[in-house]
């Protein structure tokens, strides 16, 4: 007998399904599953199954018990943009799934990792009936292993993540001013001479990751990203240069504006053969080449270039000021020329975007959601990344709060046809391999539900976050270091002192946001290392986070009804006991922070915690006892508060806000 969605439990899926009922049977999990697939199934299916297998329960090979079955239509290769949609029923006699595809068995079965419950040490698969498939084709995940090289091993955890969620496109950043990260076999010096650092993937490598991520039904795009972000490829072959200068591997990370020479035929020679090879290696028929960031100075300021602009008519309407659009355009309809010929689709951010780009040119939105509408107004596939920045350092709410399509959006049906979907972007300018997953997970994860899950079935944020939880401690399971790692850290930058007041600190930190670390004072190089307090900071302070939502529970009560004390008493006590937490931490910790030199930096932060508990616990107190705030203690609170805003270290406090609000400024 199922029920509808509401009656029970509340659900652990995350991104939630199009469709669930559940049901009041159970399936315990004390007896292996077997799984019932055909012999001749796809391997992918059969390894997935297993593994999924193993985590539930063990190794087991059972010869009786309950049933896995898993039937499907067709195997497909992710790069088919295949069909996603499964079924799957748990009833208290087995588990079942159906799908057209062999990729959507790979998608129900990252549905059933998720289902598992505990009562009473009991591991049981609540009945349910779940119907699902995906609101957006194209859900990636950009990974820039360029700034920081990833090693095989980062790149295969991150898969794991994103197949847990459901994310089907990596999209891999290879090139960039700081590095050219594949092996070429035609032009060798790209990868070992564009880097401080000489790190690179080995065709034998990136074969490796392409069959791993296709094993969980993931696409992989590569991205050479041209004209500009590519002093690595110059410093290699000179020949490839626009301006009279010389070059040497980038160390710093703001962005350079050296762009290659779109007007000498050489530069197409050598694209020619370079994508020969990497088009080969590659089966995605997508092969994004980059466009962003070239303000064309290299170009404006180069006679040659100049000369060739006004050959070629390419002016602004005022006739004479050379338009740098008009030449991007026209190399990349050169590019795009070569890759039609090679049966690959072109991608590029949205800046080359322009009124002579081939319709067929996906452009990827990152400057903000206008350029989405435009491009699409235009005719263009488009994917959406504005938004989902997650080196950004916004909170997963605000990711999920963009949405391709949302109610409101201007396109007309046939233009919202064109919208592909979205990708997370993890650019790792402040992330080496180590840290990179903590920057990454869970918020990730908000971005994936926003692209599988229905529109409307997607609004409780609270929910969102609880289910995020929930999935952060999955994907531990799975393998990643999201928070393994910080936690590494603290216990390094800790040595010998307890780990702990450290740790209360760190977790109420966030870096500062967007790209304010390149403004603070603090030079970061390829060669700085990341392994300073901001570093095990979270991008989103959980404990922040629940602090904000005890002060929103406690200040949207009315202190003048009459339940308003016993209805906030929890909230209150919770408050005021995570206050004097913070005030206590100080005194332990301060010793700590001024005695070590690599921690110094942060014992402002460290006070300022501590200040600002001093004034919740006084404003708690007024709460309980109904006095009113002075004149003079709101000014005090004012000055403290904006005092504990100040960054430390490119940290900053992430309860300030919260407190604020406590206190009425
Ligand atoms: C970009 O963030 N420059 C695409």
């Amino acid at each position: 007998m199922l029920l509808s969605t509401i009656s029970v439990a509340q659900p652990s899926l995350l991104p939630l399904p199009a469709e669930m009922h559940w049901g009041q049977g159970r399936l315990p999990l004390n007896k292996p599953l077997k799984l019932q697939l055909d012999a001749v199934a796809d391997p992918a299916v059969r390894a997935a199954a297993q593994r999924l297998l193993t985590r539930l329960q063990g190794p087991a090979e059972p010869t009786a018990g309950p049933v896995l079955q898993i039937r499907y239509g067709r195997v497909s290769l992710p790069e088919k943009f295949d069909e996603e949609r499964y079924s799957l029923r748990v009833t208290p006699m087995g588990v079942s799934i159906d799908a057209p595809t062999s990729l959507g068995v790979l998608r129900a079965l990252a549905t059933l990792e998720q289902l598992p419950r505990t009562e009473k040490k009991q591991r049981y698969l609540p009945e349910v009936d779940i119907r699902d498939q995906p609101r957006f084709a194209w859900r990636g995940l950009l990974l820039d292993a360029a700034r920081h090289f990833m090693p095989v091993a980062v790149i295969k955890r991150n898969l794991d993540g994103m197949a847990a969620v459901k994310l089907n496109v990596l999209h891999w950043h290879l090139t960039d001013d700081q590095g050219f990260r594949i092996e070429s076999k035609v032009f060798p010096r790209l990868q070992t001479a564009g880097s401080t650092d000489g790190l690179y993937y080995t065709q034998a490598e990136v074969r490796e990751v392409l069959a791993y991520a296709a094993a969980r039904g993931i696409r992989v795009v590569p991205e050479f990203d041209i004209p500009s972000h590519s002093t690595s490829w110059i410093v290699a072959y000179p020949r490839l240069k626009s301006a009279d200068s010389t070059y040497a591997p980038y160390k710093l990370w703001r962005t350079t504006n050296v762009a290659i020479d779109p007007t000498r035929e050489t530069t197409y020679t050598f694209l020619d053969s370079l994508f020969t090879e990497m088009t080969a290696l590659f089966p995605d028929p997508y092969f994004h080449v980059g466009g962003d960031e070239n303000d064309g100075r290299n170009w404006r300021r180069t006679p040659r270039i100049v000369a060739y602009m006004r050959a070629q008519g390419m002016v602004k309407a005022d006739g004479k000021t050379v338009d740098k659009h008009q030449l991007h355009t026209y190399f990349n309809r050169r590019v795009l020329a070569m890759l039609q010929k090679r049966g690959k689709i072109m991608i590029g951010w949205d800046e080359i975007l322009g009124p002579d780009l081939p319709r067929e040119t996906v452009i990827q939105s990152w400057r903000g959601k206008k350029t989405l509408n435009d491009a699409a107004k235009l005719g263009h596939p488009v994917l959406l990344s504005s938004g989902y920045y997650l080196d950004l350092n916004y909170s997963a709410a605000s990711s999920y709060a963009a949405d391709p399509l949302p109610p409101d959006t201007p396109l007309t049906t046939a233009e919202q046809r064109l919208v592909l979907g979205g990708e997370a972007a993890m650019w790792a300018e402040f992330a080496d391999s180590t840290i990179l997953e903590s920057r990454i997970w869970p918020r990730a994860a908000a971005v994936a539900e926003r692209l599988w899950s229905p529109q409307a079935a997607t609004q409780d944020v609270p929910d969102m976050y609880r289910r995020l939880t929930l999935v952060s401690a999955e994907l531990e399971t799975l393998g990643l270091r999201h928070r393994r790692a910080p936690e590494l850290l603290l216990k390094q930058l800790a040595g010998s002192s307890n780990i702990a007041p450290l740790r209360t600190l760190a977790e109420v930190l966030e870096p500062v946001k967007e790209y304010k670390r390149h403004f603070q004072g603090y030079t970061y190089t390829t060669e700085t290392r990341y392994n300073r307090l901001v570093d095990a900071a979270p991008a989103e302070s959980e404990v922040a986070r629940r602090f904000g939502t005890l002060v929103d529970s406690v200040v949207a009560f009315k202190p003048t009804s009459p339940n308003w004390l016993p209805a906030s008493a929890r909230q209150l006590a919770a408050l005021r006991a995570q206050a004097l937490r913070w005030q206590a931490n100080d005194v332990v910790l301060q010793p700590m922070l001024t005695s070590n030199p690599s921690l110094t930096e942060y014992a402002p932060l460290s006070t300022k915690l501590a200040a600002v508990a001093t004034m919740v616990l006084e404003r708690l107190t007024q709460l309980q006892t109904g006095q009113a705030p002075t004149p003079a203690w709101l000014a005090a609170a004012r000055t403290a508060l904006d005092a504990a805003q100040a960054p430390a270290g490119q940290a900053e406090l992430a309860v300030v806000k919260a407190a604020r609000k406590l206190a009425g400024l």
